[in-house]
């Protein structure tokens, strides 16, 4: 396999670290670009050891006047591919940041693609999400169907996939959208005001405490476990044809419900604590500025969210890279718990 130079941005995030470490492993040179807004540098040592080079650095950075590069744009140079993952992800936060999850979520798209046609990067991988379909009723979702999300996280990736789009036809850039269903895995992000579901329920079990649980309905999720995603962004990487924006989605096309997951993850850590239940409506009430002024969030839209099924439609996927996830979710599970009592 022929050794290149990649850049990934949100490099030290959950999925950017863990996709920067196997490219590192492979001989890749990698180029890990975060402004740490998010990230860790623990996700950075994986046995005593660093891995690739840590540009601290903001996606939106834009050109500096007589420069040749902008700060962003010379770590670009000679780049074989770009994983653009640098996002905000937490939907509250996006909600309650309507203008910076814009700047960060769809205009710093715009840079980053920009800085790439410039620079004459070979492909970008846009990690778009699951959550576009978030007013898409079907039981499988497809990449076929209208998309038309309100949510501000939701709306940002959708216009920013419509960025690549357009740079895609303008310029014939090659790019792909993957659309992240939920994923999981060790060094997802369990400290943050609302983390991933999966890793707030082992740290919670992991500390002997009761999780708050607010949607125990049957409705159903569709979960990745982190190692096969990174598979297939590497199966991605290595395609050999050119593509034109085209949307794929990352899923594993089986749906658990909250009592599933809830359940599989006391029988691995052994633990019988029953959780507490919140109301879907308050699922977001720690975050008060949503409900202040004459304006409030409307609360049923919150208990949309919290019952909101979402499972993937992976034919498209799998008949393009030949790829399904295959880690079945006892085991991914247990890797997200032991990571919760190793840092317990
Ligand atoms: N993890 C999931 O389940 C999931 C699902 C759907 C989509 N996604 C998308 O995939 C991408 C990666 O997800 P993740 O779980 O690794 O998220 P993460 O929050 O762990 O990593 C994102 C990284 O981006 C960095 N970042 C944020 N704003 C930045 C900026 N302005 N400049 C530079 N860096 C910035 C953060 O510091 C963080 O390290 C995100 O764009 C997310 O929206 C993730």
């Amino acid at each position: 396999m022929k050794k290149t130079k990649i850049v990934i941005t949100g490099g030290a995030g959950f999925v950017g670290s863990q996709l920067g470490h196997q490219l590192h492993k492979q001989g890749h040179q990698v180029v890990l670009i975060d402004n740490m807004s998010f990230g860790h540098l623990d996700n950075l040592v994986v046995d005593n050891e660093t891995f690739g080079q840590l540009v601290v650095q903001d996606i939106r950075s834009t050109a500096k006047k007589n420069s040749v590069f902008n700060n962003l744009e010379r770590h670009f140079e000679d780049v074989d591919t770009v994983f653009h993952l640098a996002g905000i992800s937490a939907l509250p936060v996006c909600q309650t940041n309507p203008q910076e999850a814009f700047e960060i979520n769809t205009a710093a798209v715009g840079n980053v693609l920009e800085i790439s046609r410039r620079m004459g990067v070979r492909r970008v991988i846009f990690s778009s999400t699951s959550a576009v379909y978030e007013n898409n009723t079907s039981d499988f979702l497809s990449e076929k169907e209208e998309v038309n999300p309100d949510l501000v996280y939701a709306q940002s990736k959708k216009f920013a996939e419509s960025i690549c789009g357009a740079f895609s036809k303008n310029y014939g850039m090659d790019i792909i959208i993957a659309r992240f269903f939920n994923l999981y895995g060790a060094h997802q992000d369990f400290k943050r005001q609302s983390p991933p579901f999966t890793s707030y329920l082992a740290r919670e079990l992991a500390a002997d405490r009761a999780p708050k649980i607010y949607n125990m309905s049957d409705v159903k999720r569709d979960y990745v476990y982190v190692d096969d995603c990174l598979a297939l962004l590497q199966i991605m990487m290595n395609a050999p044809k050119k593509y034109k924006a085209d949307i794929f989605n990352i899923g594993s096309g089986i749906g658990y419900s909250v009592p599933q997951i809830y359940k599989l993850i006391c029988e691995i850590s052994g633990k019988k604590i029953s959780p507490t239940e919140g109301k879907p409506e308050s699922f977001w009430d720690m975050y008060t500025d949503l409900y202040t002024g004459p304006h409030p969030l409307n609360s049923s839209r919150i208990s949309k969210e919290v019952f909101k099924s979402a499972v993937a439609n992976t034919q498209k996927t799998f008949e393009e890279f030949a790829w399904k996830a295959t880690c079945p979710m006892e085991r991914g599970l247990e890797t997200v718990y032991q990571y919760a009592v190793e840092r317990r």
